[in-house]
């Protein structure tokens, strides 16, 4: 099969274009700024001209909205009645497990899909391991600097999922010869406060980090001061408010479930990048 990975240069996609080629898929990605001769193609939300030449010859996509983009249906939508015309019959999207079908962003992505493709799945992952590890994630800069965890999710737990094992799910999504036809609710094994996340960065890293509650609204401004749009960043304080009240405090067997193997610890992935929270120097 042939696939067009968008966002393929980013946390999940980059997962899912490297598991694919390794079971002899083709697979092109997509990029704003394409690598030469990397299997890339010039590909922009943005820009519909970039489209078309990157659905040549496809037959699944793998959709990362737009980032920082409060209502990317308006680009996406047009994009899947021009794949859905090009041929294209499998879509495999990446929304969050803060948004249900129909829901604001990637929610009205959902609905689409449900309505319009012949065969869809919808991943909605709870939040990832890899943003205390990713380059210039506000955790990861905190980490290092402040030895701290800032959030407006108080005692509130997340059931944190490392992303491949999101990309195993969407690799099984993208290639099973049944279509899913369905969401994936997508977790770790465990629901964790950010003040557990804390003590196990702690642990190995022995250094004392802590986790800093803050009120919604001051949270929202450190995101805007990050550079983050104020839509965007009104969406990200206000699921943080959710977690705060429960709303991701639950954890859901569908990793071991569709891939056959058991989802990741945050223990186990701390042990593994514990020098990656080394001081800022
Ligand atoms: N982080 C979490 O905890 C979490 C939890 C649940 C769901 N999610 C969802 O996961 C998605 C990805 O988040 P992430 O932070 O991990 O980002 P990411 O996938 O690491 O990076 C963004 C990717 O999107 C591409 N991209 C950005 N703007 C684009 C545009 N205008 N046109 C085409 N491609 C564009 C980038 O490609 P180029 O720069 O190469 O063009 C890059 O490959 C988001 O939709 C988010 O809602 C995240």
């Amino acid at each position: 099969m042939r696939f067009l990975i968008t966002g393929g240069t980013g946390t999940t996609g980059r997962r899912v274009a490297t598991a694919l080629a390794d079971q002899g898929m083709s697979v092109r990605t997509g990029s704003r700024t394409p690598a030469p001769g990397a299997h890339q193609v010039r590909f922009d939300w943005a820009d519909p001209t970039t489209h078309a030449p990157a659905l040549t010859d496809t037959d699944g996509v793998y959709l990362v909205p737009p980032i920082g983009d409060a209502e990317p249906a308006r680009l996406m939508v047009p994009f899947l009645e021009r794949a859905l015309g090009a041929g294209v019959r499998r879509f495999v999207l990446l929304s969050s497990s803060a948004i249900a079908e129909g829901g604001p962003g990637a929610g009205e992505v959902h609905r689409a899909l449900r309505q319009l493709a012949p065969e869809w799945a919808v991943l909605r992952p709870s939040w990832f391991m890899q943003n205390f590890v990713t380059p210039g994630h506000l955790h990861v800069e905190s980490i290092r600097a402040a030895q701290e965890i800032v959030t407006a999710t108080g005692q509130g737990r997340v059931a944190f999922v490392d992303a491949d094992d999101i990309a195993a799910v969407a690799v099984r999504a993208l290639t099973d010869e049944r279509p899913h036809n369905a969401a994936h609710l997508i977790t770790g094994p465990e629901a964790l406060s950010y003040a557990d996340v804390a003590e196990s960065v702690s642990k190995v890293t022995g250094r004392e980090i802590r986790h800093r509650p803050v009120p919604v609204a001051d949270f929202r401004e450190r995101l805007i001061a990050t550079g983050m749009p104020e839509a965007f960043a009104r969406v990200l304080a206000a699921m943080d408010d959710g977690i705060a009240h429960g709303s991701e405090d639950r954890v859901d067997p569908a990793v071991e479930r569709i891939t056959g193997r058991a989802a990741r610890g945050f223990a186990d992935f701390a042990t593994e990048h514990a020098a990656e929270w080394a001081p800022a120097r």
